[in-house]
């Protein structure tokens, strides 16, 4: 080889590794993150991946746990036009797994080591056959109840640590011209408190065999029944607005006193936190009656896509999503706790140490549940089945007998 040929064949080399080593990151991200104390969460990993090259597309699709950023991720898959990174979680995850459109992050996952730092419950629902598919971002708790500190205070009323106490409550605020429940009617908003109540009501056992393993005599069960009824009374304690109110808005009538409670996961509390209320003084938090925790692990999984600047994208985001620094400020912003185990709490608020602390106790004595509200125990079509009952039983006058009879069949033809 000549002088001239080596020298050129060097500088292209030159040229071809600068141009590897410069795919910038880019990601288009599809989340649902978009009410005040959501955004700002979301913000703290935009401000990260940008601080690292990265550059951003922001896909938010608005609506509360999520319905309308999936239909919205079909349509774009069925169009051969994948997001980068998705935020999707429990066993949806596997459903699109099994379609053969998730990116492998296991090289993140293992040169970061994500095994040593996660609880394997959480890394669980990380897994597809044995390789990594998706990055956790925190974990969510459902069984809550939130409070507006001074209407209770001004009405005698202390947090209920029974249903019969929080009916006693709910009565008395009504009497007084006040909403008992902030509520929206929206499908996964009663399937929330449903789930609330099911827990309290059912305990852990009942839990796990009818939204774990829809078991048909449990669906049936009389205890399903006493839920249903709780369901009814608590249909008599929302305002006459309910129907289709966004999530954050209703927790927006507990901030401003036009309501007492709202039972919803904590990203409530990061609405209350945005808005400068404090824990303990302005609103209150405590489990909503009854033994447990219903777990919600927000994730982000990466799909299958052409380009080296969307792959470092993607593996970019993973490394950040787990990381250290992001689990913290995203959680505190976001109201839920951090999926790493070794992020100190000092700096979280007492309803976030409660979490942790019920968590922990939860896991050691059984009572750890998947959500089956926020798709974390059940595919698709099962949840959605069991859904579908709540909402048209709360939205009627359907009775407790006519409600599990159907949630029975509509469960069995679902799978
Ligand atoms: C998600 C939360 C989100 C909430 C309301 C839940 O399913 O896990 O991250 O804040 O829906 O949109």
């Amino acid at each position: 080889m000549n002088n001239k040929i080596l020298i050129a064949a060097s500088a292209a080399l030159t040229i071809s590794i600068a141009g590897l080593a410069k795919a910038e990151p880019q990601a288009e991200v599809l989340h649902w993150w978009t009410s005040g104390g959501e955004a700002k969460s979301v913000a703290v990993l935009q401000e990260e991946f940008a601080s690292r090259g990265g550059t951003w597309t922001d896909m938010p699709v608005a609506g509360g746990g999520g319905d309308a950023a999936m239909t919205a991720l079909r349509a774009r898959v069925l169009a051969g036009n994948a997001p980068t990174a998705v935020q999707l979680k429990g066993p949806a995850i596997q459903e699109w797994y099994e379609e053969g459109v998730l990116a492998d992050i296991s090289s993140v996952a293992e040169s970061q080591g994500w095994s040593d730092v996660l609880p394997a419950s959480i890394a669980g629902h990380m897994k597809c056959e044995g390789t990594w598919c998706a990055a956790p971002v925190n974990v969510h708790r459902i069984d809550w109840i939130w409070a507006n500190a001074a209407v209770l205070a001004e009405n005698g009323i202390s947090m209920p640590t029974s249903w019969d106490e929080f009916n006693a409550a709910a009565n008395k605020l009504k009497s007084a011209g006040i909403t008992p429940l902030a509520h929206g009617g929206q499908a996964w908003q009663d399937a929330t408190v449903f789930e609330a109540v099911a827990l309290g009501i059912g305990g852990p056992e009942f839990f796990h065999k009818a939204f774990v393993e829809l078991d048909q005599n449990t669906l049936k069960s009389d205890s399903m029944k006493a839920v249903f009824d709780q369901m009814r009374t608590m249909r008599g304690f929302v305002d006459s607005n309910f129907s289709g109110r966004d999530w954050n808005l209703a927790t927006a009538m507990v901030m401003n006193g036009e309501a007492a409670f709202q039972i919803m996961g904590d990203w409530a509390k990061g609405e209350f936190l945005a808005a400068g209320k404090r824990p303990g003084i302005d609103f209150l938090c405590a489990s909503t009656p009854g033994d447990g925790f219903l777990y919600n692990v927000d994730s982000f999984a990466m799909f299958d896509v052409d380009g080296s600047d969307k792959e470092a994208g993607q593996m970019l985001l993973a490394e950040l999503i787990v990381g250290k620094n992001f689990q913290k400020v995203f959680n505190m912003n976001k109201g839920s706790i951090p999926a790493r185990v070794d992020v100190a709490l000092d700096d979280f608020d007492p309803c976030a140490h409660t979490s942790a602390q019920d968590m922990a106790a939860s896991n050691s004595g059984g009572s750890l549940l998947p959500s089956y509200a926020h798709g974390m125990a059940l595919r698709g079509a099962q949840a959605g089945a069991i859904t579908d009952v709540v909402t048209a039983h709360f939205n009627s006058d359907m009775s407790s007998s006519e409600a599990v009879e159907m949630l029975a069949n509509a469960v069995a033809n679902s799978m």
